[in-house]
Order: structure tokens, then C-alpha cells, then sequence
């Protein structure tokens, strides 16, 4: 092995070292990869290891096959048991940065493109709040979404939190943050990452100026037809009036009241 080293192998890649490197550190090199890969078979060719910062790896288990390829990332999800669907967030979550797609299908665009302070798929503002406080009461690290928290938007992702409200008001909440938020912002404010590139802005719901004068049937109106000029949709093929009037409960309670 030493003479390998020392002159290298003619015919393959494998190159002498005689001029870059001293005698004596060639023999310490060759005793410690004796030693480490020969001898002790050390598992130090492995990445995730604790040395290297990922102490009980196995936690991730269900994320395994995503990385090393065994099942296909864009596996769709009702082919996948319970317990490789939550392998496959993981990976697409934690691990893509690094291991890119093992192995695909289709090749193609596999990236969601989603505005960054726009609530990601299965994230809950209430959830990690309930984690947080769970965390801090067992002294634990405090579990803080840090991509949301660092974004001036974040705050307007977050909805109102109503308590005892109609089973009308709870519909028109559910409606309202699945499909009006993502312009008008989960607050109504409007002042989400989406809103404020939006020319005109999404509408203040909770702003006197506009939302004083504001009465049902304008509200009826311009939620079914839209607004002509402005990216404000029509509504009215996706709601029927008891859906529309639900929604307009729930502007009335959790941004401004509306008169008339
Ligand atoms: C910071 C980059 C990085 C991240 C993040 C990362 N990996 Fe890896 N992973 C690597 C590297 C580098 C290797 C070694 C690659 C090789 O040997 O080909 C590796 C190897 C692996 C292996 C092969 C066995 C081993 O331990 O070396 C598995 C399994 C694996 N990763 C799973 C995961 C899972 C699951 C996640 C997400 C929870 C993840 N990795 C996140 C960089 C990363
Ligand atoms: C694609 C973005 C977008 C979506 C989705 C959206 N809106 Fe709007 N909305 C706007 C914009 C932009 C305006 C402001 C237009 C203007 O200022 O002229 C607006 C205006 C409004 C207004 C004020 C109308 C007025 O006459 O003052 C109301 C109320 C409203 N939207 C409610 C809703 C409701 C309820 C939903 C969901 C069912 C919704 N919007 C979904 C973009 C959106």
C-alpha cells in the first residue's frame, strides 16, 4: 500500500503522492486507513452519523426509502400506507434540500411553487402554537417555525380566533381561509405576501374606511359577480347563497361589523 501511494498505479486514475506528500505522513495515512476501514470496518463512510450532528438518525426511518430511492417521490399518496405518507413529508420536508429526488416516475417539475409566507400544506399557526407551549411547560427548546417567523407577512397568516360562534359562522371561516385568505389574508387585512403584490390590493375587511359603509346585499353582490378590472373573483359558480351568506356572517364577526 505504501508503494501504491508513494507512485501511484500506471493505468488508473490513482496517482503517486511521493512529491506532494512526506514519507512519513504516506505511512500514517496508510495506517489509518488500515486501521479504520480494514480493521475496525469503521461505519465513518456513513454520513448521519452522531460525529457528524444527527444523532438517533433512525427516527427518520419512514423517510428512508424516499432517499435511498426504494419508493418513487412522486408516489401519489393513497398508494402509499399511512406510514410512508408521513415518510414522504418528512423527505420533502427535511431531507430534499440535500438528497434531491432519489427517484421519480415522471421526470418533470415536481416543485410545489408557493409564496413563502403563505401557510405551507399541513401547517397549522394554532398546532405549533399548542406544541410551543407544550414544549416551554416541559423545559423543552421552544419549537418556533422559524421560515414564518422571520417574515414581516407571518402575522397576517394567522386568523382570528373566535370562540363559541354558530355552526353558520364556523362554515364561513372554513370557506373564507380556503379560498379568500390566500388574496385577503387569514387577519382580512390583506397585508399577506400575496396581497401586497396585488395591484389593486386585496380590500381591508377590517379597515372602518371601507368596511363601515359596507351592507349585506353589496357584499352579496360583489362577492358572486367580482370585481371587472381587479383580480377580485366572481364567486358564484364555486358558492350557492346559503355559502356566500355564511361568509359574509363570519366577515361580520371576525374583521368588521356589517351594517344593514
Ligand atoms: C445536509 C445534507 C443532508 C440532509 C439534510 C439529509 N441527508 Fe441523508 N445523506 C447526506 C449525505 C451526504 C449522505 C451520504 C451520501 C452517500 O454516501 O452517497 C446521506 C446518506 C443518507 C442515507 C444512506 C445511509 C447513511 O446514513 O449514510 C440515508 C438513508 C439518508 N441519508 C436519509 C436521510 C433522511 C431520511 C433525511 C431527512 C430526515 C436526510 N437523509 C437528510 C446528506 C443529507
Ligand atoms: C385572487 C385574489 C382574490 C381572492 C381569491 C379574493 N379576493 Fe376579494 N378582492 C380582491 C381584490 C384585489 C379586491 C380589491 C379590488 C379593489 O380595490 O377595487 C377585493 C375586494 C373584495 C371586497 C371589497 C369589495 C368592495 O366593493 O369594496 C370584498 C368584500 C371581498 N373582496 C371579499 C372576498 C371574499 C369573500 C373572497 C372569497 C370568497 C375573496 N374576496 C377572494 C382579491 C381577491
Amino acid at each position: 500500500m505504501i508503494e501504491t501511494v508513494t507512485n501511484g498505479r500506471s493505468g488508473t486514475a490513482m496517482q503517486g503522492f511521493a512529491n506532494t506528500i512526506s514519507e512519513e505522513d504516506i505511512e500514517l495515512v496508510v495506517d489509518f486507513v488500515r486501521r479504520e476501514f480494514m480493521q475496525n470496518k469503521a461505519t465513518n463512510t456513513r454520513y448521519h452519523t452522531v460525529e457528524n450532528g444527527w444523532p438517533n438518525h433512525e427516527q427518520y426511518a419512514p423517510a428512508f426509502p424516499f432517499a435511498l430511492g426504494a419508493i418513487a417521490i412522486d408516489t401519489l399518496d393513497h398508494e402509499l400506507s399511512p406510514a410512508e405518507q408521513i415518510g414522504k413529508r418528512i423527505f420533502m420536508q427535511s431531507c430534499i434540500t440535500c438528497h434531491d429526488r432519489a427517484r421519480v416516475n415522471e421526470e418533470g417539475a415536481i416543485w410545489d411553487t408557493r409564496a413563502v409566507s403563505f401557510p405551507r400544506n399541513q401547517y397549522s399557526h394554532k398546532k405549533e402554537a399548542r406544541k410551543k407551549e407544550a414544549h416551554s411547560r416541559s423545559g423543552g427548546t421552544e419549537n418556533i417555525d422559524s421560515e414564518s417567523g422571520a417574515s414581516p407577512y407571518a402575522r397576517h397568516d394567522r386568523a382570528p380566533v373566535l370562540e363559541r360562534v354558530t355552526a353558520q359562522i364556523r362554515e364561513g371561516e372554513q370557506l373564507f381561509q380556503a379560498n379568500c385568505a390566500f388574496c385577503h389574508a387569514a387577519d382580512g387585512t390583506g397585508k399577506n405576501w400575496i396581497g401586497s403584490f396585488l395591484e389593486p390590493h386585496p380590500r381591508n375587511l377590517t379597515d372602518s374606511a371601507n368596511m363601515g359603509s359596507m351592507t349585506r346585499d353589496r357584499l352579496r353582490k360583489v362577492i358572486r359577480e367580482g370585481l371587472p378590472g381587479t383580480t377580485m373573483p366572481a364567486w358564484k359558480s364555486v358558492f350557492n347563497l346559503k355559502q356566500i351568506d355564511s361568509i359574509i356572517d363570519y366577515i361580520d364577526k371576525a374583521f368588521h361589523p356589517i351594517d344593514g
